[in-house]
C-alpha cells in the first residue's frame, strides 16, 4: 500500500508519518518513508536518523538533468523499482525502517519545485512494493502536488486535519482532488485536538463534506515540546491513539491488522 499523508502546513503531517511508520513496524510491516516535502528538512531527525539521505534528485542528475529527461518516456529507469534496489546512499535504514527523499529547495531563486513533483510522481509510480510493505509519503503542504500528478499511483490518502477551519477547507479540497483522480481510499485523521467537544465538532464538519474520519489524535504537550529538538517521543498517549488510526487505515484498505 502506498499512502500519502497530506494537509495544511503545520497540521502535523510529518508527526503523523513518523507515528504511523513506527506503529507499522511494530506490526511487522516493512516500512519505507518517502520524504516528498521539498521545503521541510527535519523528517530524518524525527525518524531517529542522524543525517538525511542523499536526495533521489541527485540520482537523476539534479533538477537540470531531470528537465533534460522530462521529454523522454521515463525519468528513472524503464523498469519498476523495489525498495532493495534503491542505491545505498539514497536509502537510510535503521531497525527495519527505511527513509528515502526526493529533494529539497536549498537556495533562493533556484526555481520552482515542479521537477520535485515530477520525480515524486515517477518514483512512486515505479515503486514496486512487497505484499507486507507500506510506503508512507510525507507530502508537501497544501494541494499543489495534485496539480503535478504526484498521487497518480497512490492508493490511499490520509488528510491531517487540525481544528482551524482553514485546515478543514484544505482537507475538503484534497478530498475533492484525490477522489477526482479516482483514489477510493481518502480519509481524514484529526490532529492536535484540544477537547472531546472539538473532536465532535470537527468530525461533524468533515462528515458534512463527506469525508470519513479514521481516528483522532489529541493535542499532546510532550510531542509539541519535543519538537524544539526536532524529535518525537516514542511513548505516551499519542502512541495509543495512533494504534486506532492504524487499525482504521489497514482495515479499510483490506490489509491485515496484526496488533
Ligand atoms: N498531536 C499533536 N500534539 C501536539 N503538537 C503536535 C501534534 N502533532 C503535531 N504537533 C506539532 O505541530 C507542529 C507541526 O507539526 P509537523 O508534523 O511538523 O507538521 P507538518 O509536517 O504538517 O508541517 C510541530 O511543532 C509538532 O510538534
Ligand atoms: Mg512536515
Amino acid at each position: 500500500m502506498k499512502i500519502s499523508v497530506c494537509g495544511k502546513g503545520g497540521s502535523g503531517k510529518s508527526t503523523i508519518v513518523v507515528l504511523l511508520a513506527n506503529e507499522a513496524l511494530k506490526r511487522g510491516y516493512q516500512v519505507l518513508v518517502v520524504d516528498s516535502d521539498e521545503s521541510n528538512s527535519g523528517l530524518f531527525r524525527m525518524l531517529g536518523f542522524d543525517r538525511p539521505p542523499v536526495p533521489l534528485m541527485e540520482l537523476v542528475g539534479g533538477k537540470k538533468g531531470l528537465r533534460q529527461k522530462m521529454g523522454q518516456p521515463s525519468v528513472l529507469s524503464e523498469t519498476n523499482i523495489q525498495t532493495a534496489q534503491i542505491p545505498e546512499e539514497y536509502l537510510l535504514k535503521k531497525n527495519g525502517l527505511k527513509l528515502t527523499a526526493i529533494g529539497k529547495i536549498l537556495q533562493s531563486l533556484e526555481g520552482c519545485a515542479c521537477p520535485m513533483g515530477v520525480l515524486s510522481r515517477e518514483f512512486l509510480k515505479k515503486l514496486d512494493l512487497a505484499k507486507d510493505e507500506l510506503a508512507i509519503v510525507d507530502m508537501e503542504a497544501g494541494v499543489e502536488h495534485f496539480g503535478r500528478g504526484v498521487e497518480t499511483s497512490i492508493d490511499s490518502v490520509l488528510i491531517v486535519v487540525e481544528p482551524p477551519l482553514e485546515s478543514v477547507n484544505v482537507g475538503q479540497k484534497i478530498h475533492e482532488l484525490a477522489s477526482g483522480i479516482g483514489i477510493k481510499n481518502v480519509w481524514a485523521v484529526l490532529n492536535k485536538v484540544p477537547t472531546e467537544e472539538i473532536a465532535t465538532r470537527l468530525k461533524a464538519e468533515l462528515q458534512e463534506r463527506h469525508i470519513e474520519v479514521v481516528g483522532c489524535i489529541y493535542f499532546d504537550a510532550d510531542i509539541f515540546n519535543s519538537s524544539i529538538e526536532g524529535r518525537i517521543p516514542v511513548n505516551g498517549v499519542t502512541v495509543r491513539e495512533i494504534k486506532e488510526v492504524m487499525n482504521g487505515i489497514l482495515s479499510r484498505a483490506g490489509m491485515p491488522t496484526p496488533e
